[in-house]
């Protein structure tokens, strides 16, 4: 099977009520680790690339990557760019053959993300190619941008159906209280999503496909790992992953996970090298590294996205 959109993967999770996890991904071991995860588990699968990661790795070889993962596992595989930049990017991505892109106009003026997600849009669809948008600001760090807390926002369903509406965009992504990075909400605090915001944008979007970002839950028994090995990490509560089943129960079709695979490969590899100091072929750290990222993609399927079985 060839790479696909994210179009019937969205219009089957809406109805049967689970979502497509979207895994970042950087290098071999890590689009190993979740196609093998999803294979085990027979689950639809969105892989996606941020501009840093292309920056890092280099379009081509993860394209390539990508195409193995396809023939290897025989899954419906969406790739997709994560956070867009600009149109520029963005054509560079659906000319390269990616199959779905982001375009994260978020941070500007509600008109201006109109304009440029239109275009975006437009040049998209002529190709067959998908497009998420997005509408308020998470908290964290993405690229090169850091948005304090202060500065997030959350989404105004009042604006939902004209952005839909004016721009042609095939999922929305929203901000409820989820944020990017290792360090969402201090130990102690009580993370909260507004599950009514959501609750009004399905209701004013009827069988539109959404997609929360930042949906890392920030494991802490990778955290003390990291930390037990030589790492110099600070505790954070993530967003409870119960919470995320309950949106992927909702409008929520793609949820966005990459500081979890990050936490889970790092401990590994730390572990690896303190308890193996005379290693020094990357493949003996590489190896269980690869597994941890498995093994993390495996519960994520099962317990928070509820997608095994629908590949
Ligand atoms: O939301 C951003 C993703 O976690 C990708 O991060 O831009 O450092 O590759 P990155
Ligand atoms: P996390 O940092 O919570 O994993 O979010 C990843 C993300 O939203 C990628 O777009
Ligand atoms: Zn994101």
């Amino acid at each position: 099977m060839p790479l696909v959109t994210t179009r019937e993967m969205f219009a089957r999770a809406y109805a049967e009520g689970y979502a497509v996890g979207a895994f970042n991904v950087n290098n071999m071991e890590i689009i190993q680790g979740i196609a093998q995860a999803a294979a085990k588990l027979n689950a639809p699968l969105i892989l996606q690339v941020s501009a840093g990661a292309r920056k890092y790795a280099n379009h081509t070889y993860l394209m390539k990557l990508v195409e193995a993962a396809v023939i290897e596992t025989g899954l419906p595989v969406a790739l997709h760019l994560d956070h867009g930049p600009d149109f520029e990017t963005c054509k560079s991505c659906i000319d390269g053959g990616f199959t779905s892109v982001m375009i994260d106009g978020s941070h500007h003026p509600f008109e201006e993300n109109i304009t440029l997600t239109a275009k975006v849009v437009a040049y998209a669809h002529e190709r067959g190619v998908t497009v998420e948008g997005e509408l308020g600001q998470l908290a964290g760090i993405e690229d090169d941008v850091n948005v304090s807390a202060e500065n997030a926002s959350y989404t105004n369903p009042a604006q939902v159906e004209e952005f839909v509406a004016k721009t042609g965009v095939d999922s929305l992504a929203i901000a409820i209280g989820t944020s990017h990075g290792a360090y969402k909400f201090k130990p102690g605090q009580q993370p909260q999503l507004r599950f009514d915001i959501l609750e009004e944008v399905e209701r004013r979007l009827p069988g539109f496909p959404i997609v929360l970002h930042g949906a890392s839950s920030v494991v802490p028994e990778f955290v003390r790992q990291i930390n037990e090995f030589g790492g110099k990490m600070d505790f954070a509560v993530g967003i409870p992953e119960e919470m995320l089943r309950e949106a992927a129960r909702m409008a929520v079709c793609k949820i966005n996970i990459d500081s979890d695979l990050r936490l889970a490969m790092t401990a590994a590899i730390r572990k690896h090298m303190a308890e193996n100091p005379s290693h020094f072929d990357p493949r003996q750290y590489l190896a269980p590294a690869r597994q941890a990222i498995e093994d993390m993609v495996a519960h994520k399927i099962e317990t928070v996205l509820g997608c095994a079985g629908k590949a």
